[in-house]
């Protein structure tokens, strides 16, 4: 059995920091084959830049960063993109030129090979990103039978739109989980036996924060409609995250566990 663990948005430098945190007890505990990340808020809160990239893949050893709406929010990552054999963009978005930016084949520890496939909401997302469920059929053609293991992260405002992207693929894929709205959902689960689920991971960072967000200028917005600068906030570190078994001879999951590590009640939880 292969042993995934995925997290969602990391937020920032907090983000960073309770990444690794929380890295190395993961490891430690789960002990995972592969470990996917969203890296799309892990610089300052809006994109990432290489240096953080290479610390994901060398550093962390991550084996695949997706992203979202934010990827290109960091304009160097327009340079390093072609080269980052580890790193997904959502295919389906406007500004990404072909859907072979949008999922990548690589094997794990062991030498399984698992696809892992970024796609972007259309609903209540910016306008003019391509159909996400016609997407998703022309990736589907074009990955070779033999690659069972296959990881969607479905970046997506909707838990709707989430929910249906579950539903399409089910029995046809590993795992689909959620991205981009910050907060876990509490409904995991594994879709006619074959798929794991889940509408949202969760935000990787600070949770004294409005979705990571500096609370004050998240509500100014909100309520006087001023364009405050949106700084990622810093304190109350958590990390949420899945861990699911998925067999790599037929590609179907067998478990899938949420946790929501705080890691302050971590940390003094191991001191106890
Ligand atoms: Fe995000
Ligand atoms: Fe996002």
């Amino acid at each position: 059995m292969i042993k995934i663990i995925a997290i969602g948005d990391v937020v920032g430098k907090a983000g960073r920091q309770a990444l690794a945190k929380s890295l190395p007890l993961i490891r430690e505990r789960i002990d995972p084959d592969i470990v996917i990340v969203n890296g799309e808020n892990a610089a300052g809160g809006f994109g990432i830049t290489k240096k953080i990239y290479k610390q994901f893949i060398e550093n962390f050893s991550i084996d695949c960063v997706t992203t979202g709406n934010h990827w290109h929010d960091k304009r160097e990552i327009f340079e390093f993109l072609p080269q980052a054999e580890r790193l997904v963009v959502p295919a389906n978005m406007s500004n990404v030129e072909s859907i072979e930016m949008g999922y990548k084949i690589l094997e794990d520890r062991n030498g399984n090979p698992f696809a892992v496939i970024n796609l972007i909401g259309n609903a209540f997302m910016q306008p003019g990103n391509r159909n996400l469920f016609k997407t998703i059929d022309l990736i589907m053609d074009r990955i070779p039978q033999n690659v069972k293991v296959r990881i969607v992260d479905v970046h997506a405002e909707a838990t709707s739109e989430k929910q249906g992207v579950g539903r399409y693929l089910a029995g046809n894929v590993s795992l689909v989980f959620g991205t981009h709205s910050h907060v876990q959902t509490a409904d995991e689960r594994i879709l006619e036996d074959a798929t794991g689920y889940i509408t949202d991971i969760g935000m990787t960072g600070p949770y004294e924060s409005v979705i990571g967000i500096k609370t004050e200028a998240a509500i100014a917005r909100m309520k006087d409609n001023e364009r405050k600068r949106f700084e990622p906030a810093s304190k109350d570190l958590w990390t949420p995250f899945i861990e699911v078994s998925v067999d790599p001879k037929s590609g179907l999951c067998h478990s899938i566990k949420r946790y929501r590590w705080e890691l302050s009640k971590l940390i003094n939880d191991d001191q106890k």
